[in-house]
């Protein structure tokens, strides 16, 4: 029912299940594409007692499926290989292909990202400290240092002494600190990294635009869209375009139809900093926390928790162009008296669509439709034996975005699943 190609994309503020869902629909794929983040993003995969946490390695790679990295993706040479070695050693082998045109992250990056949180103080963003955002300076700022790059001892060796004379002048100059990274060491280290890596190196572009058709793939985004750089809740966002058509230039093929599932978590939630107007401050809030294990893959940090946001999804849905909805972690709703979910934003009075700034959107207030509680207990096994009241909470919501429920996620592990028919 699904129709390959499939994009794969958060619709809220990340962590919404999409590694779960990727590996669901990775089953019958072939290949299956990041093309965008680095290794801020931690997608879990959970198959029986296993529990796969992936930063870089596309969610296809447990069902075993070509891997591919998109050029969009800024790519931590250090921690992908440590996420090679720490897969094969569970015997799974990854069958890995890296576009050469990808961003590296490199140290001074890291470096950066700490720094530049520390300086903004109490306007820090809350980053996960990677180096997402300095990588991607570079990229834009067209001084990036690329795998293909890294492949070539003269250019790297050029490319990196240009990046950390840049750098040096920032940290002690801009920020009065000690530039304590010494750029021989870097060269030595990452050359080895290079050698490493370099087996992995193909033109995912033209893989991709030579298979589109002929095999299946799906697209694995990070993040989620309020976290987009343009149309998330800027600067509170990170540095990619984790919408569904951000996957054109980030893989390097042209536009095309295709079926872009949305991945929606039954509530919402957000790590870092940044307005959030649905969410709960009190017990209820504590509670979802607790039962959805609502803590960072990446950072362990507790991810904020709030009621459903469909006036945030509205948005969500005419800026990727959802075709179907993955409703994730409904179960952790289960049990609740009653629920609640925001259908309206005023301003002035007014009815408003989910506004364009920060300082607008704390202008806003919110309106919340009522839901009686349910009982989910996980065993269900299809969409008929599901509680009445939560089918009502679902049918709610596909009828405010206009989309249909294509799954729905009762529980972390694959068998927790409910694949829905749905008319296209
Ligand atoms: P991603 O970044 O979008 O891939 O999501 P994360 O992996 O960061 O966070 C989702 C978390 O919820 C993971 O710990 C999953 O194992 C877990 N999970 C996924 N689907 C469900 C579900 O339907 N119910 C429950 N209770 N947990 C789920
Ligand atoms: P997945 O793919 C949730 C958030 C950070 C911070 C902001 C900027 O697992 O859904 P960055 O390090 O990207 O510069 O941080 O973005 N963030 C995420 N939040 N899930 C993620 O990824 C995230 N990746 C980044 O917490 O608020
Ligand atoms: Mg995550």
């Amino acid at each position: 029912m699904f129709k390959y190609p499939i994009v794969v994309v958060g619709s809220q503020w990340g962590d919404e299940a999409k590694g779960k869902v990727t590996d669901i629909l990775a089953k019958d794929a072939d290949y299956v594409v990041r093309y965008q983040g680095g290794n801020n993003a931690g997608h879990t995969v959970v198959v029986g007692e296993d529990v796969f946490k992936l930063h870089l390695i596309p969610s296809g790679a447990i069902h075993k499926k070509k891997c591919l990295i998109a050029n969009g993706v800024v790519l931590d040479p250090k921690v992908l290989i440590k996420e090679i070695d720490a897969l094969e050693k569970r015997g799974i082998t990854i069958d890995l292909m890296i576009d050469p045109l990808t961003t590296i992250i490199m140290p001074y990056h890291n470096l950066l990202d700490g720094i530049s949180e520390a300086a903004l103080k109490d306007k820090k963003i809350g980053t996960t400290k990677r180096g997402i955002g300095p990588a991607y300076e570079d990229k834009y700022g067209r001084r990036a240092i690329r795998f293909i790059d890294l492949l070539n001892k003269d250019i790297f060796r050029k490319k990196l002494h240009e990046n950390v004379e840049i750098k040096k002048k920032i940290v002690e100059k801009v920020y009065n600190q000690e530039f304590e990274l010494d750029e021989e060491e870097i060269y030595d280290e990452y050359s080895k990294l290079a050698e490493r890596l370099k087996k992995h190196s193909g033109d995912v572009s033209k893989i991709v635009y030579d298979n589109i058709d002929k095999k299946k793939i799906v697209f694995e985004s990070a993040q989620g869209t309020f976290l987009d750089i343009a149309y998330g809740t800027y600067p509170y966002v990170t540095s990619s375009h984790p919408i569904s058509g951000g996957l054109f230039p980030d893989v390097g093929i042209p536009p095309r139809k295709l079926d872009v599932i949305a991945i929606v978590k039954a509530y919402t939630t957000r790590v870092g900093e940044g307005p959030f107007l649905a969410e709960l401050h009190d017990e209820t809030g504590e509670k979802i926390r607790k039962v959805g294990h609502e803590f960072g893959t990446t950072t362990g940090r507790p991810r904020r928790c709030g009621w459903l946001d469909l006036v945030m999804l509205k948005y969500s849905a005419r800026l990727n162009g959802f075709t179907s909805l993955a409703i994730t972690k409904l179960d952790v709703l289960s049990g609740l008296d009653k629920l609640k979910a925001a259908v309206k934003y005023t301003m002035d009075e007014k009815e408003v669509n989910f506004p364009l700034t920060i300082e607008q959107l704390e202008k806003c207030k919110v309106e919340y439709k009522e839901f009686s509680g349910f009982t989910i207990t996980g065993k269900e096994k299809s969409y008929d034996e599901l509680d009445d009241n939560a089918k009502k909470y679902l049918e709610f919501i596909e009828s405010f975005l206009d989309v249909s429920i294509s799954i729905v996620s009762i529980g972390p592990k694959r068998s927790e699943t409910i694949i829905r028919e749905v008319e296209k």
